[in-house]
């Protein structure tokens, strides 16, 4: 039995973290290898975390729609916007990947259209393709002199006009340039059409200094934010994220999301992980200064360290062709992995999410060794 046709056009995603293929090609046990490829705290899940989910009955199956978990979402969110968000406004997920598939399966098919930047994510397209929908991607500009990163604005609202969307997918603070957009790019967007879905992927809002509020575009009811609670709650093996709309847009994505996605294990520990503001907050104020430990140690071996709102930032290598991948597979050998950003077509970027202090040094001790070994 052959697949739907559309499935042959879905293009695999690339990531982060774990690959057990890539360190026993080269011999280096996975367990040992000091991760910066992965934006996800380093210090851990809350200890609260661990003892919800010790608390769990496996046997039982999960609460369908994780209503407590999607009303202590709904109360986090109505604080930090400062409006009511009701729990009919949330949909709880597997991660916030899977917003991307209920998103595709409710609201596009063939003949519909998804628009994103590129770079972007490597999960963004493939399940709009699996719809059979058309997918495009607006490139940012990229300053060869400065190194820098930007997206005119203006210019991408009109890319996106006579293409009418089904669906506009941007990501603030964006992976992996950690630029941030203006809010009034996400109301241009939504003033294009009356019809257009727009979905703000938020997975690293948590960590910037100043997040976005995004209260008034929400209210024009075709506005989806993405969040992930994986990152800074350090949960990524354990798959949770949210989704927060219109009353109506939850309905439809509800409709599409198979049962008991997210497990009972997820519900108890997002419901913890929320709960312990302190662990979350001390970690992202450690996390901040450790970001500053990090750029300011590689900026004096001499790197050169694009600024970023998130918490990861790139190296970027475009003057020296070659070394992002040398430096990465040296690193990979002293079993320290950061990010090749070859899937996000910047093959002369390495991304890199900073750690504990520890780490940090023994990151910043190999990049000026290779430093030196390579001036000899
Ligand atoms: C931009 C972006 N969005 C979403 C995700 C997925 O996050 P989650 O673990 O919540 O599925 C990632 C993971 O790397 C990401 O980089």
């Amino acid at each position: 039995m052959n697949p739907r046709g559309a499935i042959g056009d879905v293009e695999p995603g690339i990531h982060g973290g774990t690959d057990s293929h890539e360190s026993s090609y080269l011999g280096v046990d996975e367990s040992k290898i000091i991760d910066f490829s992965a934006s996800v705290s380093p210090y851990g899940p809350s200890p609260k975390v661990i003892e919800a989910i010790r608390a769990i009955d496996l046997s039982a199956y999960p609460d369908p729609g994780a209503p407590g978990l999607t009303a202590d979402i709904a109360a986090t969110v109505s604080t930090e916007l400062g409006v009511s968000i009701g729990p009919d406004q949330v949909i709880s997920t597997a991660g916030s990947v899977e917003l991307l598939s209920l998103v595709a399966s409710a609201y596009l098919e063939p003949g519909r259209r998804l628009l994103t930047l590129d770079p972007h994510f490597g999960e963004y397209h493939p399940p709009a393709q699996t719809m059979g929908a058309g997918v495009e991607a607006y490139p940012l500009s990229h300053d060869t002199n400065t190194g820098l990163f930007s997206l005119n604005e203006e210019e991408f609202i009109e890319w996106i006009r006579p293409r009418l969307p089904a669906v506009v997918l941007l990501n603030d603070p964006h992976n992996p340039t950690g630029l941030s957009f203006s809010e009034s790019l996400i109301e241009g967007v939504l003033d294009l059409d009356g019809e257009v879905l727009v979905v703000v992927d938020e997975a690293y809002r948590d960590f910037t200094a100043s997040p976005k509020n995004l209260r008034s575009q929400l209210a024009s009811g075709r506005l989806i934010l993405m969040r992930s609670l994986t990152k800074v709650h350090a949960m990524a093996g354990l798959r949770l994220g949210y989704g927060v709309s219109s009353p109506e847009i939850i309905q439809c994505l509800r409709t599409v999301q198979p049962p008991w996605t997210v497990s009972s294990v997820a519900q108890a520990a997002g419901r913890a992980a929320l709960a312990d503001t302190d662990w979350s907050r001390g970690n992202i104020n450690r996390l901040r200064e450790e970001k500053e430990f990090l750029v300011a140690g590689l900026k004096s071996a001499g790197q050169k360290v694009l600024p970023s709102s998130a918490n990861f930032f790139l190296l970027d290598f475009s003057e020296e062709q070659g070394q992002a991948g040398a430096l990465r597979q040296y690193l990979l050998s002293n079993r320290v992995r950061v990010r090749s950003c070859e899937s996000f077509g910047l093959s002369d970027h390495i991304r890199i999410s900073p750690r504990g202090r520890v780490d940090n040094e023994r990151l910043l001790e190999l990049v000026s060794s290779y430093s030196v070994d390579r001036n000899r």
